[in-house]
């Protein structure tokens, strides 16, 4: 497949409303706003936003959208689309973003060709306006993904709109840091959809070597470093663990190595990212029941979001190094394939014994680990669709967060927060490790049933060698199996932006 190199810009206006031209002007409505919150619209409309709150048609309950001619012909505006933000007193920069995805979507849907996104900034005051542009800007972004991207019946995808943010609200002398957040929202929704494109293709067509050409083609240009280690320099290495899960599969294993090194940047420290590339997860000998397993296309989402983050740590110029590090290799039975008691050497040197093949992410990530350490990586964070478990911990709303120390943990976990990736924290607590001793070896890769992501995650712990460690378990969160206001079923593209916007905070490195 072929994939737009960037998007276009988003404009930005300091004008009045009245005077900005596009199609359609959204406007975020608040719970019991009069109709006079926005100067001159209740009149432009001819007093038909007076009358559609009056009858309670709109209330400003999120994602309501009321839908206004304006008539009048001062203004340049054909439309303004009132979206309920809810009550002012409890607005977020995550609802912001999530108002302005379902603006766009609803935009995309009614094929409008300019839009322009009231802010409202001096209203939504508990948000810093440069945080919320960034948060607009993304939003709006991630509502241009297509996933179509096989269905020859229709002519072409729904082109999205183009797009105008009304900077309304946001004090002068801000200006240009509200630009370059909006730059900066266009870009990391931009890449978390690069993301949610890879997670959407499907295994037949993403293959370990494929998703490490793609990944190769998303970052170049961008002054990363890439590399895609083959079978053959991965058994250099010593990885056991990835190449026994890469057994059971015709298509041989790769091992992406992704680095941002900016002129100037100190030594250390040094961020590893590392991220799970099972392109599709059968389960091996242990295999899978063959209901809903072509969902596990997206097994590579955590590797997707390592690629395509280190895309915008590198285009924003984060000040850091960093190493992103993805194990990519199919799951599958085939006669090779690795059995249940069979035992494996990670590159680490430590042995695992398998009990299900089926739990085979922590494997690769065992030896992704390793390799990011040995790399230089002075802090560590691993993203992996891991465990069903997590899933039923904590449903399709939120990611597992794992790790240690806790002030790490605690870092990421106020990084995801704003970035919109909804994470919780879970424990790791030394006694659970009882369950994946082996009577042969080091490790058993599973744990049982009781506590499946917390033993998945102590299994990785032992091969983080003590650097301050995060895992986020998304096997809940990358794939959304029913529509929300904001975002369509499919891939998520989620902890992209987190992964990015961890570049930028090595200040709090501890
Ligand atoms: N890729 C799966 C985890 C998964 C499950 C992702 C559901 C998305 C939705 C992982 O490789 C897996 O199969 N895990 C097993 C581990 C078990 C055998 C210990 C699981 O969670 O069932
Ligand atoms: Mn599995
Ligand atoms: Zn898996």
């Amino acid at each position: 497949m072929t994939r737009a190199a960037t998007s276009g810009p988003i404009e930005c206006t300091s004008a009045p409303a009245a005077s900005v031209e596009a199609d359609v002007l959204i406007v975020p409505w608040f719970e019991d706003e009069a109709p006079a919150a926005v100067p001159g619209l209740d009149a432009a409309t001819g007093g038909d936003l007076m009358r559609a709150l009056e009858s309670r048609e709109i209330t400003g309950r999120p994602y309501e959208v009321f839908l206004a001619r304006v008539t009048d012909p001062g203004w340049r505006v054909r439309r303004a689309a009132l979206v309920g933000a809810g009550p002012v007193a409890s607005f977020t920069g995550d609802l912001a973003r999530k108002l302005a995805s379902a603006a766009g979507l609803s935009m995309k849907l009614k094929r409008v060709a300019r839009a322009a996104f009231l802010l409202r900034a001096d209203v939504a005051s508990r948000i810093d306006p440069v945080e919320l542009g960034q948060a607009v800007a993304e939003g709006l972004t991630l509502a241009e993904f297509n996933a179509g991207t096989y269905k020859t019946s229709e002519t072409a995808p729904t082109q999205a709109p183009s797009w105008t943010i009304v900077a309304s609200g946001v004090p002068q002398g801000r200006i240009a840091p509200f630009e370059d957040a909006v730059r900066r929202g266009r870009l990391l929704g931009y890449c978390s959809n690069l993301s949610r494109e890879l997670c959407n293709e499907p295994g037949n067509s993403l293959t370990p070597r494929e998703f490490a050409r793609q990944s190769g083609e998303i970052v170049s240009g961008s002054g990363l470093s890439f590399e895609a280690l083959d079978e053959k320099e991965i058994e250099r290495l010593g990885m056991g663990l990835l190449l026994g899960v890469a057994r059971g599969s015709h298509e041989p294993p790769r091992l992406m190595v992704i680095r941002h090194e900016p002129a100037g940047a100190p030594p250390g420290p040094v961020l590893g990212l590392v991220g799970k590339g099972i392109t599709f997860d059968t389960g091996g000998i242990s295999i899978k029941p063959a209901d809903g397993m072509e969902r596990m296309k997206d097994d590579m989402a955590g590797g997707a979001a390592v690629v395509c983050a280190m895309r915008a740590i590198s285009a924003l110029n984060a000040p850091v190094r960093v190493i992103g590090v993805v194990p990519t290799t199919e799951n599958m039975p085939g006669g090779r394939a690795i059995k249940p008691g069979d035992v494996l050497t990670s590159a680490a040197g430590k042995t695992v014994e398998v009990i299900n093949t089926d739990a085979e992410g922590r494997l690769i990530l065992g030896d992704g680990l390793w390799y990011a350490r040995k790399l230089g990586a002075t802090h560590l964070v691993d993203v992996a669709t891991l465990t069903g478990s997590i899933v039923v911990a904590l449903g399709k709303i939120t990611s597992g967060l794992f790790g240690t120390p806790q002030a790490w943990v605690d870092l990421v976990r106020r990084v995801a927060d704003r970035a919109g990736d909804r994470v919780w924290p879970m424990p790791t607590f030394d006694e659970y490790f009882e369950q994946i001793k082996s009577e042969i070896a080091d490790l058993m890769n599973t744990g049982g049933r009781p506590a499946g992501s917390v033993t998945a995650a102590l299994f990785l712990k032992e091969f983080a060698g003590g650097l301050p460690w995060a895992h986020l378990d998304i096997a809940g969160t990358a794939w959304l199996e029913e529509t929300r206001p904001y975002l369509p079923k499919g891939p998520s593209g989620v902890a992209v932006r987190t992964l990015a916007e961890l570049a930028f905070t090595s200040a709090e490195w501890v």
